[in-house]
This record gives structure tokens, C-alpha cells and sequence, in this order.
């Protein structure tokens, strides 16, 4: 196992988030921004490290990330995201955990591509980058994103983030994923 960064971003991602993930999901293919201990809890096929770099590794499958929030890493995060889950990416679902920054130009970006969000209702605890604990509370309100083509998925986020928090849907109304939804359940 290599050293886990000692750095602030490093903070894990709590089981009850990753429970839904997998609820919705399925399973994890990868997750891009990690570390070995995260690795324990999210059981991803395949993960990068920032010694990896995984903005510059290649992307694919069902994909869930919780990147470092630090002041300017959330930009590239972003466009790497974006460009995975398009038509020319190999990605065919992603779940992002982030701050809910909605006023920033990466939040309001997010939105516009995404089919789906919940705002959580309570502030997350999450685990501490060297002993593991879980920590009550955070700083920040925090929001959760969904990027799918597949109403399925679509569905099942509704209900089982619908647990945690509002859930809205995003992007344009008269999309695929959208129609195809409402299909489903009427
Ligand atoms: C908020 S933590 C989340 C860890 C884990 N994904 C989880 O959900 O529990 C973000 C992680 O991204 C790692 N990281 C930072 N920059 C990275 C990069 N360019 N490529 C891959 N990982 C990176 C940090 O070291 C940290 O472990």
C-alpha cells in the first residue's frame, strides 16, 4: 500500500453515500481520484491516485468520484468528467460527490450536464485521511451528481438518494433520458 496523502483533499467518502452508489450503480468500475485507505470502503475494480494523476488516465465503465475540493482542482475535475460521460467518453454512468458551491462556474457546469442532483439534507461525515475515523459534520453543505443515458438509473437515483436529501432533475427537459423516464414510470 502506498502512503496516503496527508493532505486535506484526502478525506473519505462516508458508507452511506457509497451504499447508494452501488444502490444505483451497481458496482464501481472505477474510481479516478483516490487514495489505498478510500480504496477499503469504495472497493472501485480499478482506482487512481494523484501519484497516478487520474485527470490524465484513461476513464470507463460506471464511475464514482470524490474529488479534492482544494482551490482550483475542482475546474479540471470537472472538464475531465464532462468529457468522459459525453458521446465520445467511455463512461456510461458517473456519480460525483462535491461541495455544493452552486454559485461557481464548476457547479453551474455540472448542472447543465447532468441529468439528475440531490441536495443533501444533512451535512456528511466523512472518514479522516489518516486514522479513518469518521468525523460528525463538515463545513459544507455538499451535493450529489448523476450522469446517465439509462432511465434505470435515472429512477433508482431518485428513490434511493431521494432518502438523502432533495432530488431534482437537471438538463433539458425534453432529453432522451428524460422521455425515456417518464415512459418508465407512467
Ligand atoms: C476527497 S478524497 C476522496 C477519496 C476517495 N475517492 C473516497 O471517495 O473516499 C480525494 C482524493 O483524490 C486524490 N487526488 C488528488 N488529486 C488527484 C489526481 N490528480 N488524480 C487522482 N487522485 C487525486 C487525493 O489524494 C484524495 O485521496
Amino acid at each position: 500500500m502506498t502512503p496516503v496523502d496527508l493532505d486535506t483533499d484526502s478525506w473519505g467518502t462516508p458508507d452511506v453515500i457509497l451504499t447508494a452508489v452501488r444502490d444505483v450503480l451497481g458496482t464501481i468500475d472505477l474510481d479516478p481520484m483516490s487514495n489505498d485507505m478510500a480504496q477499503r470502503r469504495v472497493r472501485a475494480g480499478r482506482h487512481y491516485t494523484k501519484a497516478d494523476n487520474g485527470l490524465i488516465q484513461p476513464w470507463c465503465g460506471k464511475v464514482f468520484a470524490n474529488p479534492p475540493y482544494g482551490r482550483g482542482q475542482m475546474s479540471p475535475f470537472v472538464g475531465k468528467l464532462l468529457s468522459e460521460v459525453g458521446a465520445a467518453g467511455d463512461v456510461s454512468a458517473a456519480i460525483a460527490l462535491v461541495n455544493a458551491s452552486t454559485s461557481t462556474k464548476w457547479f453551474q457546469t455540472m448542472l447543465k450536464h447532468a441529468a439528475s442532483i440531490c441536495l443533501l439534507s444533512r451535512r456528511l461525515g466523512h472518514h479522516h485521511p489518516t486514522t479513518d475515523a469518521l468525523t460528525k459534520g463538515n463545513r459544507y453543505d455538499q451535493a450529489v451528481f448523476l450522469y446517465t443515458d439509462d432511465p434505470g438509473e435515472l429512477d433508482t437515483f431518485c428513490v434511493v438518494f431521494g432518502r438523502l436529501g432533495s432530488v431534482l432533475l437537471c438538463g433539458q427537459p425534453s432529453g432522451s433520458v428524460f422521455d425515456r423516464w417518464r415512459a418508465r414510470r407512467h
